[in-house]
């Protein structure tokens, strides 16, 4: 049967690398610490001027020229270079993609599984046939680089995959899907500044108020439970077993996250990849960047059950079960 197929791959990471110990030399924190805690040792950081369009930009060609093809839509998974407008259409302008429908998708960390699944329907509904997926953040603009809660956990990249319309059959199938919201939530990841509950036009504004700020312990519990649940509906709707998973790549917002949810799930340690050590947190970039890192370390066999899974703000969450 008919089904939307991956089949190409990009990621763009910025050159320079700011390790544990460099933060800890102007923050009030540790490399034991954070590598503990987070299991976060060093992460990239854009210089001033590069923005998070020029990052997809990057990981979008990467990937069209590994398909070797062109793509006729683009989600743009992230925060955007500016609350107006959505970042997409300049990413498919720079692309080479004139004309394109584009679309910015805000579900911070789950952006990603969020875009795959619009990927999909679309695919599927005949609106497209290669759409290009892209996940881009650069976080370290939108953190407060003195707030050691956030500072030492995110950092900067970009990943994207081309999808194309093919069988069910092929390696890089989309098998199934799980997507979620607790808006309950919402106030444990946020921004709150720039929109129209606290304009930025409103006068001056607290750092509470312009920075990106989570509630980290608060996050943890839901981060554990939600991904657990969000997994096991996946495979139950692909109709695989805990057992066959082959690779398992989590949205990279900490490795003690990881290996709770994995441990909950019976992953084996051998099918369990990510980058976060590497990289940190780059939300909405994670999960492409985990990919792009795995496939490089060729880790994966053609046609390995895979199970993508994301959970971020908003509170939001998403799965994917597909044959990689
Ligand atoms: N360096 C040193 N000490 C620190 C630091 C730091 N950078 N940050 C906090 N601490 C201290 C705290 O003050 C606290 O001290 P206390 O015990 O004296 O009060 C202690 O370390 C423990 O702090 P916790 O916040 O309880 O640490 P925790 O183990 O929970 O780790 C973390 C914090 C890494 C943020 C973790 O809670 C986490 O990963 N949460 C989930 C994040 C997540 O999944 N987010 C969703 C996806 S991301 C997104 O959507 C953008």
């Amino acid at each position: 049967s008919i089904a939307a197929v991956i089949s190409g791959l990009g990621a763009s990471l910025p050159e320079r690398v700011v390790s544990n110990e460099d933060l800890a030399a102007s923050l009030d924190t540790s490399d034991a610490w954070i590598r503990s805690r987070t299991g976060i040792v060093r992460r990239r950081m854009v210089e001033p001027g590069t923005s998070t369009g020029d990052l997809a930009v990057a990981a979008g060609r990467a990937a069209l020229s590994s398909a070797g093809s062109s793509a006729d839509f683009v989600l743009l998974a992230t925060t955007p270079d500016q609350p107006c407008p959505a970042t997409a259409p300049q990413v498919a302008h720079r692309l080479g993609l004139e004309g394109v429908p584009v679309l910015d998708v805000s579900a911070v960390c789950s952006g990603f599984g969020y875009a795959l699944a619009l990927a999909r329907a679309l695919v599927a509904s005949g609106a497209c046939s290669r759409p290009l997926v892209i996940g881009a953040e650069t976080y370290t603009s939108i953190v407060n680089q003195l707030d050691r809660d956030t500072a030492v956990i995110f950092g900067d990249g970009a990943g994207a995959v081309l999808l194309h319309e093919g069988d069910s059959t092929e390696p890089g199938a989309i098998h199934a899907l799980d997507l979620g919201s607790d808006g309950a939530g919402s106030g444990l990841i946020e921004i709150a500044a720039g929109g129209s509950r606290c304009p930025r036009t409103g006068g001056a504004l607290s750092c509470e108020q312009r920075y990106f700020r989570m509630r980290g312990r608060e996050v943890y519990g839901q981060a554990v439970r939600r991904m657990a649940t969000s997994v096991r509906t996946v495979l139950a709707r692909a109709g695989w077993s805990n057992q066959s998973i082959r690779a398992f790549i989590g949205h990279q917002a900490n490795q003690r996250i990881l290996d709770a949810v994995s441990d909950r799930l019976g992953v084996e340690t051998n099918y369990r990849f990510g980058n976060i050590a590497e990289v940190g947190n780059t939300a909405a970039a994670s999960i492409p960047l985990a990919m792009a890192d795995t496939t490089a370390r060729r880790l994966v066999r053609p046609g390995a059950r895979t199970i993508l899974m994301a959970f971020g703000g908003g509170l939001t969450w998403g799965s994917v079960a597909l044959s990689w």
